[in-house]
């Protein structure tokens, strides 16, 4: 399935080879751009590092409007440019929340999912969205969910699947979502699913083989174990940490060339807002591991939260 074909605009080759997001062939290393919120006060380090991205091959970028409240989509807006042939991929099911208890609060009912798609339209100043992840607040949620905010899914893919039919996104895909979500989504044609998965969280492996089975970009949302304290980090893995001195590379690139061997169907998105560590993640597009590394690598344990290894 992956390919060495280049992207766009850059002629780079694409960083980890090439591999379907719905319709796209996109780089199987890409970015997310929720880790752009901590630049809010430097601008133009902020679109140095998107241009830099793009001149590595990259182009697959995840962002939401609830980044940094319409933040991260400005910069995409500001940086990226159409012939840069890049695949931007957003999410709805929560929206911007400044001043409240959270930075973002859900919004899921089917008016909010559209008046979300039209806030990441206007930010990033594009007539179609490429792709739209619809997050469900399913699983282990962080922001409070009122009552009124568990809607039904039937309701929700037939918003998805009119704003598709009517062009406002071109593709769709699932977030936060459980296998049973997934299975009932099926028939409407889902591009990709975005869950958290890593060498330190490895509950869906089920959910990322039916994506296999499926055809369905596997896109895992913190790859290194987030920026958040307390939450268990790929870096901390003493496997993780033995095969990067073997291999003379970084953790952290161990880390996501584990998660590319995992699957052909992953997708990275690994966040930062260091061009050094953006460089390094494009990098580990090109590591090899070998079966007994791999083995070890399968065979770790996740470090409890917060600890070091
Ligand atoms: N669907 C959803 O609900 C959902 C939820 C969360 C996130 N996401 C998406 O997933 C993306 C990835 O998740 P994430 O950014 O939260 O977490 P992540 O990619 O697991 O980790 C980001 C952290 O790793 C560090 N880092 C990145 N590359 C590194 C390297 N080569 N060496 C050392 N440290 C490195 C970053 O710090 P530096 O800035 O110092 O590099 C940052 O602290 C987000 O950006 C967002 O687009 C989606």
């Amino acid at each position: 399935m992956s390919t060495t074909t280049t992207s766009s605009s850059s002629n780079a080759p694409r960083p980890g080879g090439s591999a379907p997001l719905g319709d796209h062939a996109v780089a199987r290393v890409g970015y997310g751009a929720m880790q752009l919120e901590r630049l809010r006060g430097d601008r133009d380090a902020a679109v140095s590092l998107l241009r830099r991205a793009v001149e590595l091959g990259i182009d697959h970028v995840d962002t939401a409007q609830f980044y940094g409240d319409g933040l991260s989509n400005g910069l995409l807006r500001e940086a990226l440019r159409p012939e840069d042939g890049v695949t931007i991929v957003s999410k709805i099911g929560a929206d911007p929340h400044s001043g409240g208890p959270a930075p973002m609060r859900p919004a899921q009912k089917p008016a909010e999912l559209r008046a979300s798609v039209e806030d990441n339209l206007r930010s990033l100043g594009v007539d179609q969205i490429p792709v739209v992840n619809l997050r469900r607040m399913e699983g282990r949620v962080s922001i409070p969910v009122p009552d009124d905010q568990i809607v039904d899914l039937d309701d929700q893919l037939a918003a998805m699947t009119a704003m598709r039919d009517e062009g406002l996104v071109g593709a769709f895909g699932l977030s936060s979502v459980t296998l049973e979500t997934l299975r009932r989504a099926l028939p409407a044609g889902v591009a990709c699913v975005q869950n958290p998965y890593s060498l330190v969280a490895r509950d869906d492996e089920e959910l990322l083989e039916l994506c296999e089975a499926e055809g369905i970009a596997w896109v895992p949302f913190f790859p290194l174990g987030s920026a958040f304290p307390g939450m268990p980090k790929v870096v901390d893995v003493p496997e993780v940490r033995t095969a990067a001195q073997a291999l003379g590379v970084t953790p952290s690139q161990v880390g996501l060339a584990w998660l590319l061997h995992r699957s052909p169907r992953t997708l990275l998105i690994p966040g930062t807002t260091s061009v050094g560590h953006l460089e390094e993640n494009v990098a580990a597009g090109d590591i090899v591991l070998d079966a007994s590394t791999l083995a070890a690598l399968d065979a770790s344990v996740p470090p409890a939260a917060g600890s070091i290894a």
